[in-house]
């Protein structure tokens, strides 16, 4: 199982304050140091965490594996083709949103999807599509030729009861054993945690998952002690 580090809360820190730090750049360096498979950024069309040189400067320095996580429009297509990360992430994008919350559509929008794709693949690009576990969505992922699918594990992640966690995470698996059938790369990601992580294992067509939001918050809490400690030492 490889693990993809997502790293735009680094820059989601940054920009609270508009300022120099924390700087994408050097998580990307300490991830890749320890033993991460890839990284992962999504540039958003408001910029809000990663901007257009934060992913320069990540593409100059990732050597392991950069998958750009971006929505299918043309200006990202421009950008992508430039960059040349070793993997494009579709996903859907709405400026309201806190964070991606569900996969595309890729039934309604298969032609646009299509040439997307097309444009991203002939450029040397791996492409992978963020879809919920949808049997129809995997069907259409493969009529258009993607490389790869990324489960989005969200609604499993966000399940309460029993009943809903067994459900989601069944239709997680069904997808991920449907989508290896097809030739279908097949990773998984959102919402996943310290907690919830070991059951994905257990899911052999699975071959990444993608994780932030948990790495980068426990980052801040077992980083904090020492942090203190340093400013003490600067200061007494
Ligand atoms: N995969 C995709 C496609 C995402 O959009 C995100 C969130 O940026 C992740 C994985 C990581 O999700 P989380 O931050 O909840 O671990």
């Amino acid at each position: 199982m490889r693990l993809g580090v997502n790293i735009d809360h680094i820059a989601t820190i940054r920009e609270a304050r508009k300022t120099y730090e924390p700087d994408p750049v050097a998580a990307t360096i300490i991830c890749d140091l320890a033993g991460a498979d890839g990284i992962v950024c999504h540039l958003r069309e408001d910029r809000r965490h990663i901007n257009d040189d934060d992913l320069k400067r990540i593409r100059e320095t990732v050597k392991s594996h950069l998958n750009l996580e971006m929505a299918g429009s043309d200006e990202m297509v421009r950008i992508a083709t430039k960059i040349k990360p070793e993997m494009v992430t579709l996903v859907p994008e709405k400026r309201e949103e806190l964070t991606t919350e569900g996969g595309l559509d890729v039934s309604t929008f298969k032609d646009h999807l299509r040439d997307i794709v097309f444009r991203l693949r002939s450029a040397g690009i791996k492409v992978s599509i963020f879809i919920d576990p949808d049997i129809s969505q995997i069907k259409q992922c493969s009529n258009i030729e993607a490389d790869l699918i990324e489960i989005h594990t969200g609604r499993y992640a966000n399940a309460k009861t029993e009943h809903d966690i067994i459900e989601e995470f069944e239709k997680i698996k069904q997808a991920a054993i449907y989508a290896h059938k097809l030739g279908l790369g097949v990773s998984a990601g959102h919402g996943l945690n310290y907690h919830n992580v070991k059951d994905f294992v257990e899911i052999e067509e699975i071959e990444e998952l993608n994780i932030g939001h948990s790495i980068i918050s426990r980052a801040v809490l077992v980083g904090l002690d020492r942090a203190v400690r340093e400013m003490i030492d600067l200061i007494k």
